[in-house]
């Protein structure tokens, strides 16, 4: 297909989110390759599903046959690998599929698509990129007065998450420096926005303060996330791949640091507004604290003035309209949010929050 890019995981949150954005600016061909594990909705991308630059195809990024039949047969110019079992609760109580997707996966997405890069004539080679997304988790956790995550960081990751990230990216780096493969690597901190799924704080948040459940805020709700709206890291990724220097990493964030406690009870302000008649308001007092997240990352800040220098992207959204946004999506996409908290949903909350 000609000027198609492969994506991997474009039924999840960021891919989803990606794929829409890509259609609606590049508008050249997209394959997006997903296994739909649980965190997978197809459901996310059915304004394009027909359209004639989409093509969805159902896999796993560790079948490498596949991987190389989807080379040979759409000869993409770039891959973007979103694909990766994502939630740090579910690395803690089962590893195992978080090492296989993330080190394994994109191992063996490196290697197919280095017999394929290989392959290419001059130009095509030379034009071709292998997009890695990660996350700043690989940096470990920060003081309340250490300077943000730069990309001369150490990595320092803490939980079976991030530590199975970092060793994608370690990959990622040892395929550029081994073999020139035309890699680049960005580093985001926490998004949020529209087709989250609600394990993840906001949308786990927005939903059960709605339904009038607890809120359950882990420890003392003082560990810090830097926020960015999902769609201007979709931006940043495109402008890395459009742009970014092959073989470098770019850091990606929101410059929104937040306590938990703060961002929760923010949520909770925005619903007391627009939900008046909810079972419990004010809806703050359904803040609960719970037993803490084992090895929780204190804090998480990024320095993202190496893109902003050097390709000249910034976020456009503020957190306070962002999170606005956010509330409305949930409250007008009953369908949807009743499609994913079906049976498998309402088992991992049972299981997780009864401890
Ligand atoms: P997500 O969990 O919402 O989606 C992951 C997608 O990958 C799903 O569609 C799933 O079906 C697919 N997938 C999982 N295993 C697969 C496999 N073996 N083969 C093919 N597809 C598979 O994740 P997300 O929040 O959209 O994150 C996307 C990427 O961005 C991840 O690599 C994550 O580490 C990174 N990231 C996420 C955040 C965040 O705040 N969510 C921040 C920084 C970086
Ligand atoms: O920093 C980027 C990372 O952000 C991504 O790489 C991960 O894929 C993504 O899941 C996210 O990780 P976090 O662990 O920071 O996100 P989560 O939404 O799970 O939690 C955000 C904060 O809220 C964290 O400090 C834990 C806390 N929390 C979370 C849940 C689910 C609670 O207090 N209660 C909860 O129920």
């Amino acid at each position: 297909m000609e000027e198609a890019i492969l994506v991997t995981g474009g039924a999840g949150f960021i891919g989803s989110n990606f794929i829409l954005q890509w259609i609606a600016n590049e508008g050249t061909p997209v394959i997006n390759l997903d296994k739909l594990t649980y965190a997978g909705n197809l459901r996310n991308l059915e304004h394009i599903s027909a359209d004639p630059r989409y093509k969805f195809v159902y896999g796993d990024i560790i079948d490498r046959d596949l991987v190389c039949s989807l080379f040979v047969r759409y000869r993409p110019r770039a891959l973007v690998h979103f694909a990766a079992e994502s939630h740090v609760d579910r690395s803690i109580r089962g590893p195992d599929d978080f090492v296989r997707t993330n080190v394994q996966g994109t191992f063996s997405l490196l290697e197919e698509a280095r017999a394929y890069w290989t392959g290419l004539p001059e130009r095509e080679q030379a034009a071709f990129r292998f997009l890695h997304v990660s996350t700043d988790e690989v940096y470990g956790s920060l003081g309340p007065n250490d300077v943000p995550f730069s990309e001369t960081n150490a990595y320092a990751p803490n939980s079976p998450y991030s530590a199975s990230k970092a060793g994608s990216d370690h990959l990622v780096r040892a395929y550029y420096h081994t073999y020139r493969l035309p890699t680049l690597t960005t580093n985001c901190s926490n998004n949020y926005g529209p087709y989250q799924f609600p394990e993840k704080l906001i949308p786990l948040m927005i939903l059960n303060a709605c339904s009038g459940k607890q809120l359950p805020v882990y420890g003392d709700g003082q560990n810090v996330r830097d926020w960015l709206f999902v769609e201007d890291h979709c931006e940043a990724v495109r402008t890395v791949l459009a742009r970014g220097r092959v073989g470098e990493t770019y850091n990606i964030g929101g410059g929104n640091q937040k306590h938990n406690l703060e961002l929760v009870e923010t949520i909770c302000a925005i619903l007391d507004e627009l939900r008046p008649a909810d079972p419990v308001v004010p809806h703050r007092e359904l803040i609960t604290f719970v037993k803490d997240r084992p090895g929780h990352d204190r804090r998480y800040a990024v320095d993202a003035r190496k893109i902003e220098r050097e390709l000249g992207w910034k976020p456009r959204e503020s957190l306070e309209s962002g999170i606005r946004r956010t509330v409305h999506w949930y409250i007008e996409h009953e369908q949807w949010v009743n499609e994913v908290t079906g049976g498998g949903y309402r088992q991992w909350i049972e299981t997780h929050y009864a401890r």
